[in-house]
């Protein structure tokens, strides 16, 4: 039975936040469900990812891509079912991951979908997760920037998120210490007891420098640095020469308006980048590594079948919500992979 609805419901930008966004930079809007051409899918979506590169896309500073269009429908990365097919490639069934956005339907003339095979399909939500952009970038930012070895030390921030838990699941796998560091001692406790880390420290604690120096006792040989501010600096000291910095993400900073007040840590900075030959790199997985979109898929769906990764998903079910667990992600307030469940998860009827 096709589920197809009589309206397709959207999340519309109104405003770019200034700062922490609010309820009223979002709108909840309905639309008739369009039609596909000759050439086009009608996609359904099942699973929104919510992802933090999305406060950055509600600002219209300078970046690499543009930013999302105010009374537009807001973008983002989803897992949907073809609802309606007048494409050879694709059937009403399949399972696709694609760009459909903050709403209930979107069409697409196959560019840029990706069509989910195999055991994927038991979980599809996971094509956004540990099989999709945030494990690609864990894998490539560790692996290739990061370059552990056996026995170094590795910290994590945001170590309990889409990217910080896989990060340091791979480098435990690649025989490294890992060090997260995360908000609140639940989050702590499941980064060691369930993810494996070796320890955990809460960036909450007034003492976060002195408990990472005690849980790194051999210095950090790679951070890979998903937020910025107070962890950074707690970190900084605390590299050891030769270190590598894969620089992923600032999310500490993504709702600042200023720079911030007090001292500049500038100097410091460069001074040890000089001194400990440091290398600091920063990626963007989309840009700079779509042709090993591959490899990785292969890696982690080998690693997936012997059971050697967790992931936790957070879902939030109904569109509506997407605003709401998005301004909790950008405080913490997700535990693990944010994902929205738009629909039931049950494919339409067969064209
Ligand atoms: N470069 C790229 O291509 C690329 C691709 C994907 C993601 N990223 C970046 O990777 C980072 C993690 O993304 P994700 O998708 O895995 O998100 P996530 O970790 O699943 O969710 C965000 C987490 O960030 C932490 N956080 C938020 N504000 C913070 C603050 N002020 N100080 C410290 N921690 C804070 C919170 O965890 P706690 O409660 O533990 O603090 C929150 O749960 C983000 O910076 C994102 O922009 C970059």
């Amino acid at each position: 039975m096709s589920q197809q609805k009589e309206s397709n419901r959207q999340v519309i930008l109104t405003s770019r936040p200034h700062g922490a966004p609010t309820a009223d930079n979002f709108r909840l809007d309905t639309q008739p469900v369009p039609t596909p051409d000759e050439g086009q899918v009608l996609l359904r979506t099942v699973y929104l990812s919510l992802d933090p590169y999305m406060r950055g896309r509600m600002s219209d500073a300078p970046s690499y891509v543009p930013p999302f269009a105010v009374n537009e429908v807001l973008g983002g990365g989803t897992v949907a079912i073809v609802e309606t097919s007048r494409h050879p490639d694709y059937a009403a069934g399949d399972w696709v991951v694609s760009q459909s956005g903050w709403q209930d339907y979107a069409l697409s003339d196959g560019s840029d979908l990706f069509k989910l095979q195999g055991p994927v399909l038991e979980h599809p939500s996971w094509a956004l997760s540990l099989l999709g952009m945030t494990g690609f970038t864990a894998y490539m930012g560790l692996l290739d920037i990061g370059n552990p070895q056996p026995g170094e030390t590795v910290v994590v921030a945001a170590a309990t998120g889409a990217v910080g838990s896989v990060v340091g699941q791979i480098a435990k796998l690649k025989g490294c210490r890992v060090v997260g560091i995360a908000g609140g001692e639940e989050k702590c406790r499941y980064a060691q007891e369930t993810l494996g880390f070796d320890h955990c420290v809460d960036h909450r604690r007034d003492d976060l420098a002195e408990q990472l120096k005690q849980h790194c006792p051999d210095g950090i040989d790679v951070y890979f640095e998903n937020v910025g501010g107070k962890v950074f600096n707690a970190v900084l000291p605390l590299m050891n020469t030769k270190g590598r910095i894969p620089l992923c993400g600032l999310i500490a900073d993504y709702n600042s308006t200023n720079l911030p007040q007090g001292e500049d840590h500038l100097p410091l900075f460069q001074g040890a980048i000089l001194r400990k030959r440091l290398r600091v790199q920063g990626f963007i997985i989309t840009q700079d590594y779509g042709d090993r979109f591959d490899e990785f898929f292969r890696q982690m769906s080998q690693w997936i079948a012997e059971d050697r990764l967790v992931l936790r998903e957070h879902i939030v079910d109904g569109l509506e919500q997407a605003p709401e667990a998005f301004i909790g992600m950008l405080e913490g307030k997700n535990f693990g992979k944010l994902v929205i469940r738009v629909a039931d998860d049950q494919p339409g009827e067969q064209s």
